[in-house]
């Protein structure tokens, strides 16, 4: 996809190479424009989105929604964990900390839904999980699972491990990994409580978490419909009884609409109509509001006056980093 195909206000499709001022390192995820200086980040959310490990279109203020979730939430489980946010400069940009991040997606799984439906279903473990027989579609778990998969280089494609491959593997060392899966229940059953006063079900979600000065860190996204799936609790049973799917307020309204029509990740995506995107948009808004219980309102920046913010504040940080630099190295002397 172009990232500088026709982009109207409220598309951000991120930055490109070119736009970086001198000393400052981009890096580009799926979702995510990323500068390094020094030791933090700027964490620039466009409105890229991606299903099935592919970037698809642009979604209306999307990046700005998942900035201030995200922000909203690290707010509300500084008790449980540290996290990597350090500052909000622009509507949809985030100052963090750089950590060295854990290879290992967590995901924590409330309901058997999903991936793990359509292994349990084929008679696979769930990440290593043999679960009862006789579970049905959607049914909820006695306890949160910790299901979590090898963090894949860019563009590869992420692979279910279990608890124990995840130390036995290497991929982190045993009282690490058991306070990483503590923190995930923990920071899980926040969401799930917050989310149910608002008559919402955090379904499952997705953690990552990194290493800043030898303190585990939650970093990335938190309970966001990017990174977790939610329900209408209104009507899960009455819907869970009878087998018909959930209300949802999450992207698999998206993955459902490229399933359709025979997308499933491999080969030519079908192109997404403006009004699916927007629907999508929508969605994403409204999962805001009801959690957060505020309206979500659009900056109405057009791209180049997110840009611009963006790259003002990327000059100040690193101006601030060199004086500060220097003024080490003075210390030394
Ligand atoms: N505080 C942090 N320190 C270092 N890296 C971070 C931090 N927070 C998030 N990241 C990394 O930044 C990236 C976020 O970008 P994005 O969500 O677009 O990536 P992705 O599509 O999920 O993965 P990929 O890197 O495979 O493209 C992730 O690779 C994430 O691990
Ligand atoms: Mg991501």
């Amino acid at each position: 996809m172009s990232r500088e195909a026709d982009s109207p206000s409220g598309q951000f499709p991120g930055f490109v190479d070119c736009e970086v001022p001198g000393g400052i390192r981009l890096y580009s995820g799926k979702v995510r424009d990323i500068f390094e200086v020094g030791d933090d980040l700027l964490i620039v959310t466009s409105d890229r989105i991606s299903a099935f490990d592919r970037v698809l279109g642009l979604v209306p203020n999307k990046g700005e929604v998942l900035t201030q979730f995200s922000a909203w939430w690290f707010d509300r489980v500084r008790d449980i964990t540290a996290h990597h946010m350090i500052a909000r400069p622009t509507p949809r940009s985030m100052h963090v900390r750089r950590c060295r991040v854990l290879p290992v997606e967590v995901v924590v799984r409330g309901y058997l839904t999903g991936s793990a439906w359509r292994d349990y279903q084929a008679g696979r473990v769930v990440s290593g999980i043999a679960l009862p027989p006789g579970m049905r579609w959607n049914q909820q778990f006695d306890q949160p699972l910790v299901t979590p998969s090898t963090k894949a280089e860019h563009g590869v494609h992420d692979r279910p491990v279990s608890t124990d491959e995840v130390v036995g593997l290497g991929l982190i060392e045993e009282p690490l990994w058991r306070q990483v899966q503590q923190t995930a229940l923990a920071l899980f059953e926040r969401g799930r409580a917050i989310c149910a006063a608002q008559g919402l079900i955090l379904v499952d979600t997705k953690y990552e978490f990194g290493l800043y000065n030898g303190r585990l860190t939650l970093v990335d996204e938190i309970h966001t419909p990017d990174s977790s799936r939610f329900w209408f609790a209104e009507h899960y049973r009455e819907n869970f009884e009878s087998g018909r799917p959930q209300r949802k307020l999450d992207k698999e309204y998206l993955r459902q609409w490229l399933m359709d029509r025979g997308f499933q990740g491999d080969g030519q995506p079908p192109a997404i109509p403006p009004e699916v995107l927007a629907e999508v948009g929508r969605r994403y808004a409204s999962a805001y509001e009801i959690i957060t219980g505020t309206k979500f309102v659009a900056s109405g920046d057009s791209v180049e006056a997110a840009r611009r913010k963006v790259l003002l504040y990327l000059t100040e940080l690193q101006r601030a980093h060199t004086e500060g630099y220097d003024a080490d190295q003075g210390e030394d002397h």
